[in-house]
């Protein structure tokens, strides 16, 4: 493989239907932050863009909900992400949004191309319709019973509890979730991407790294979950998947007699990457298909992972049907960042919002960055606590990064006036730190290149830590009076480490970097430079202002007692609509009793799922039941619940379930049994 000569680099766009959170920048954003620092000091040809994702129903179920239009919500959000973004210091080259004339036009070309070359293949069927709504119901706007796992609030496009991928008219018991009424069926036209046919070649780039015949990318770089997802999805068949919406929030379809027809949002949306560009590359006199199109440039994307299956197989799909792009390089998907012992979640309130950090904590974006940075999500879940934070900002950032760089300057300026004293003769431990020095810039980079931000964050501060210790054993402070000579050795060490440290943090601590930077009067931190001594003797240095302060335990307290404020006050919760009437005799032909439950055990390879055995009174049977979350099966044996026995019975993960037991669900989602207040056996009706 031809060493790149351009790397045009993505985060995932949010949508613009609220602020961002931490999970946002720790997943898309933060890493591709850190990448993008770091290949523009080593001189390297990069793109970096993103912005707002401002179509589907994330924006107009947020609009209805509010009571304006959805070009009301995305222009306020948008505003509010752009200002976010570029305070805290992400540093895109461009950041653009969907819903702009630029992007329509864009998306709406690549559509007609895929069109022109039968990309497409026409459907006319019946779709959900919601008749109260006027509205043809798919994705987020209908929810229903999963058929795979039972779950009760699965959408038209996934099951969020099982993870499938699912289409409206799967679910079991479907309902519109603008009315809540049930939905009919109602003829349409729709253009779907004929995902099945792509498996092969698909399989081969995702396995093998393999792309018509030529070498895409080394398959061991890529993440073991990303490809283990991919793989799953390609096993288990891929469908076909609609790439047009009946709705009137989106990019139009550009055919005639298509009226009221948009492209799916997950069709225009990758797009906006190639308009963003374009954009960026006109007004800085580039060539956006010296990014998108030249086989020497690296396409690399920062998602969360539950856009892996667009950017690992549909998007590139789009772009190979189109022609003449490179497919992404690597995905580097991150997992997801949870809060406190809890799911980040908008509608529940459960998040720091990095507008609100900016406010309360001004001038400490490196704070920030750095603990996200040390917890990111990068193979497994991973989660943000306050206390962590101040234990990070206290004993990492304070007491070993500021407390060296304020020690190398005021000793320099306590000895030698601020000038760098010349090194004499070298001992072993001299040698070492020096080799240190060395080692550091390719340690880091090479971490950084294989998308291992939080070792490499570790490695650069490991440098600052073996300076730390370097001067505490050496101690010159002793030997100040009665050996000068050594002391200014040791002093120009030191001040080697510390010039050192912007130029390997730079890309997790930019403004940190640049304050010991000018200081030591470093100019352009060019990473080709690091690893050597940067200031000669009789260089003058600055003293550096206090880098970091000292978080308290009142800190901790206040903000997670903000925490539970906003999830109380977030908790008088939307319910969802009352739903459609049903006549007596449906009621009444549901076969609800009391069961015991004789036993349970976990359904292998599942980690929702138990299988109960349970007397009816009339029998024993066996049901399936998505409580493994919730309840040990040793705390559940003996209880007395309520049991649907005449629900039909279905084979759930090669066990069939014959019934359903009674559930509540409570705004945190926990699930607990429904159970006769004053004692019933099995058998008893409920009704
Ligand atoms: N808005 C999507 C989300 O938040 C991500 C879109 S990424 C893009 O999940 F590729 F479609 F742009
Ligand atoms: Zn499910």
């Amino acid at each position: 493989m031809t060493a790149p000569k351009r790397y045009m680099v993505t985060s995932a766009l949010p949508y613009a239907n609220g602020p961002l959170h931490i999970g946002h920048i720790a997943g898309a954003m933060l890493p591709a932050d850190i990448y993008v620092r770091h290949l523009r000091s080593a001189g390297e040809d990069v793109a970096f863009v993103c912005g707002s994702d401002e179509h589907g129903a994330a924006i107009t179920l947020r609009a209805k909900k509010e009571g304006v239009t959805p070009k009301d919500i995305v222009d306020q959000y948008h505003e509010l992400m752009k200002k976010t973004f570029a305070e805290f210091g992400i540093e895109f080259d461009i950041y653009d949004r969907t819903s702009s004339p630029e992007h329509h036009k864009n998306a709406q070309d690549f559509f007609l191309t895929l069109l022109e070359k039968g990309s497409f293949e026409v459907k006319t069927e019946e779709q959900y319709f919601d008749h109260e709504a006027q509205q043809f119901l798919a994705d987020r706007y209908i929810t229903g019973t999963c058929p795979k796992c039972g779950h009760d609030h699965a959408y038209g496009d996934q099951c969020e509890n099982c993870g499938s991928a699912l289409s409206p008219t799967d679910l079991i018991d479907p309902r519109s979730v603008l009315s809540g009424s049930k939905p009919e069926l109602k003829e349409t036209s729709l253009w779907y991407l004929p995902m099945g046919d792509h498996e092969d070649w698909l399989r081969d780039y995702i396995e093998n790294g393999q792309f018509e015949g030529k070498s895409q990318h080394e398959v061991k770089e890529w993440k073991k979950h990303v490809i283990g997802q991919c793989k799953s999805w390609i096993d288990s068949g891929l469908q076909s998947r609609a790439m047009t919406r009946d709705l009137d929030w989106g990019v139009p379809v550009p055919v005639e007699g298509a009226d009221g027809k948009v492209l799916y949002v997950w069709l225009d949306a990758p797009i906006g990457y190639i308009t963003a560009t374009q954009k960026w590359a006109k007004e800085h006199g580039k060539n956006w298909e010296d990014y998108w199109k030249s086989e020497d440039s690296h396409l690399v994307h920062f998602i969360g992972k539950d856009n892996i299956v667009f950017h690992c197989l549909i998007f590139p799909i789009l772009l190979r049907e189109h022609g003449d792009y490179v497919l992404p390089y690597n995905v580097p998907a991150n997992e997801f960042m949870n809060l406190e012992g809890d799911k980040i979640s908008t509608s529940r309130n459960w998040a720091v919002w990095l507008h609100e950090y900016l406010e309360e904590f001004p001038g400490k974006q490196d704070e920030l960055r750095y603990v996200l940075a040390s917890i990111m999500p990068e193979q497994k879940d991973s989660e943000f606590t306050w206390n962590d934070y101040k234990d990070r900002v206290n004993n990492e950032l304070a007491d070993i990064l500021g407390n060296f760089i304020n020690r190398a300057v005021v000793l320099t300026h306590k000895y030698y006036d601020g000038a760098v004293p010349a090194a004499g003769e070298l001992l072993p431990q001299d040698e070492e730190m020096l080799q240190t020095i060395a080692a550091t810039p390719e340690k880091v980079a090479k971490l950084i290149r294989g998308y291992r931000f939080r070792e490499a964050q570790l490695e650069a501060m490991n440098l600052a830590r073996a300076g730390n210790k370097y001067l505490t054993e050496e101690e010159p402070w002793k030997k100040i009076k009665e050996d000068p000579e050594r002391v200014k050795t040791i002093m120009n060490i030191c001040v080697q480490v510390a010039a050192n440290l912007p130029y390997v943090l730079h890309p997790f601590l930019p403004n940190t970097s640049a304050k010991i930077a000018s200081a030591l009067g470093l100019n352009h931190l060019e990473w080709n430079e690091a690893g050597k001594s940067l200031l000669e003797p009789g260089t003058s240095i600055e003293k550096t202002p206090i880098l970091f302060t000292k978080v308290d335990d009142e800190l901790v307290s206040a903000q997670v007692a903000k925490l539970e404020e906003a999830k109380a006050a977030s908790q008088e919760r939307e319910l969802e609509p009352v739903k459609a009437n049903v006549p007596f005799e449906q009621f009444a032909g549901l076969d609800i009793r009391i069961a015991e439950i004789l036993d349970a055990e976990p359904i292998k390879k599942t980690k929702k799922l138990l299988k109960l055995t349970i007397r009816t009174g009339v029998d024993e049977r066996t049901v399936v039941s998505g409580i493994a979350e919730h309840y040990k099966p040793e705390e559940i044996i003996g209880k007395k619940v309520c049991v649907l026995l005449n629900l039909e019975p279905r084979k759930i993960k090669g066990v069939e379930s014959q019934g359903m037991v009674l559930m509540a669900e409570n705004a945190a989602g926990e699930l607990s049994f429904v159970t006769a207040e004053k004692g019933a056996e099995p058998g008893d009706g409920v009704a």
